[in-house]
């Protein structure tokens, strides 16, 4: 029998997130115990112990029993937003480490009282914002550092899609319950790894103009795919962006982004181009990038290996609470980005622009 230590942990929500990226990434990291698989639909955290038998130990579908025993070191907060602020503070307050989905909340406001109980309990509170290790996205914020831009002096974004929006009058599309539209969950993404690359930059002022223009009218809106279509409910609420368009003002570049869960252009365009003045780059999102020097004019593409950014998010927020020692995700480094979407909110409601 091995005497390695393991690494107890309970999952909170069993859903697209836990199914597809943590549990088979916590499943590839050796010493790890699932004591509790916790989802408040019982058959999807039975099914994690099913798929995985050597790793989760017991199924519950009260987090109230995870949070009580001592044996359970850190928790995942896998649950729809609206749950990750309540769960995540119970969960420092009952001395636990915790590794929450992205956005941190639904509000910045309410993103810094989670850091400060996190500081308050001595606790490590990572934020899934998965891209930071992302293999193009960690080499860029090298190339970054090591001058091969030069000076960034302008980055755009495009994270838009063809009629895809999410569980429509659902959880997702439900301001109150999601906190925003494609920006806050698409969005985020994007412009956190531009502030990453950026090497931690801090906003000056931005403007946005949001719309909710496709689905005025849930029961005629059409589609092709829906993700999350479980959670449609056409009696519902859709009261968040279908489409975001904004300018933002940094202390080391300006950025400007487009982003649409539903337009009528259909195409799927999901990159990022970086403008220096010695180089520039093209990444395309959650894939490879195109580096083109000033200088040699020649032009690079990258072909590197690709490790799965979630393992390796979930074996640094262990390393991180093992040892003490904040990292990249670490909700501290987040809090810029969650500051930033809610400043493009207010922005596109007042229809002005707003200095910080
Ligand atoms: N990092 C990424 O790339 C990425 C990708 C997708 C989703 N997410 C984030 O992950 C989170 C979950 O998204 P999803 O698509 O997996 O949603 P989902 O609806 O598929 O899963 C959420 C699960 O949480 C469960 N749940 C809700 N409240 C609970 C509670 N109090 N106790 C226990 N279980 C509870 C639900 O029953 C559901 O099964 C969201 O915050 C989303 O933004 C991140």
């Amino acid at each position: 029998m091995s005497t390695e230590k393991k690494t107890v942990l309970a999952i909170i929500g069993c859903g697209r997130i836990a199914q597809g990226a943590h549990f088979p990434a916590l499943s590839r990291i050796e010493n790890v115990r699932v004591k509790y698989a916790c989802d408040l639909i019982v058959e999807k955290a039975q099914k994690m112990k099913d798929n995985y038998p050597n790793m989760v130990e017991e199924v519950i579908t009260d987090y109230q029993v995870a949070l009580a025993d001592p044996e359970v070191e850190a928790v995942f907060v896998l649950t729809p937003n609206y749950a990750h602020y309540t769960i995540t503070m119970e969960a420092l307050k009952a001395g636990k480490h915790v590794m929450c989905e992205k956005p941190v909340t639904v509000s910045y406001d309410l993103s810094v009282e989670m850091a400060k109980e996190a500081d308050k309990q001595g606790k490590i509170l990572n934020i899934g914002t998965c891209l930071r290790f992302n293999r193009s996205v960690e080499i860029l914020e090298q190339m970054n550092r090591e001058g091969k831009f030069g000076n960034i002096y302008h980055i755009y974004c495009s994270f838009r899609d063809f009629r895809c929006i999410p569980g429509l009058g659902g959880a997702f599309t439900t301001k109150s319950q999601s906190g925003g539209g494609v920006l806050i969950d698409w969005g985020i993404h994007y412009l956190d790894l531009i502030l990453y690359i950026l090497g931690g930059a801090k906003i000056q002022n931005v403007t946005a103009d949001a719309y909710c223009e496709m689905a005025k009218d849930m029961r005629s809106y059409k589609y092709r795919d829906m993700w999350a279509e479980e959670s449609m409910d056409l009696d519902g609420t859709n009261d968040v962006d279908d489409f975001i368009s904004g300018y933002i003002r940094t202390d080391k570049a300006s950025i400007s982004f487009n982003g649409s869960w539903a337009q009528n252009i259909e195409q799927r365009d999901a990159f990022i181009d970086f403008m220096g003045d010695k180089g520039g780059a093209r990444l395309d999102y959650c894939g490879q990038f195109k580096f083109t020097n000033g200088e040699t004019l020649e032009t690079y593409q990258s072909n590197h290996d690709m490790p799965d950014m979630y393992e390796c998010e979930d074996r640094a927020f262990i390393e991180s609470f093992n040892t003490g020692v904040k990292n990249k995700n670490n909700v501290d480094n987040i809090l810029e980005s969650m500051k930033l979407l809610d400043y493009l909110y207010r922005s596109a409601e007042k229809r002005s622009e707003i200095q910080l």
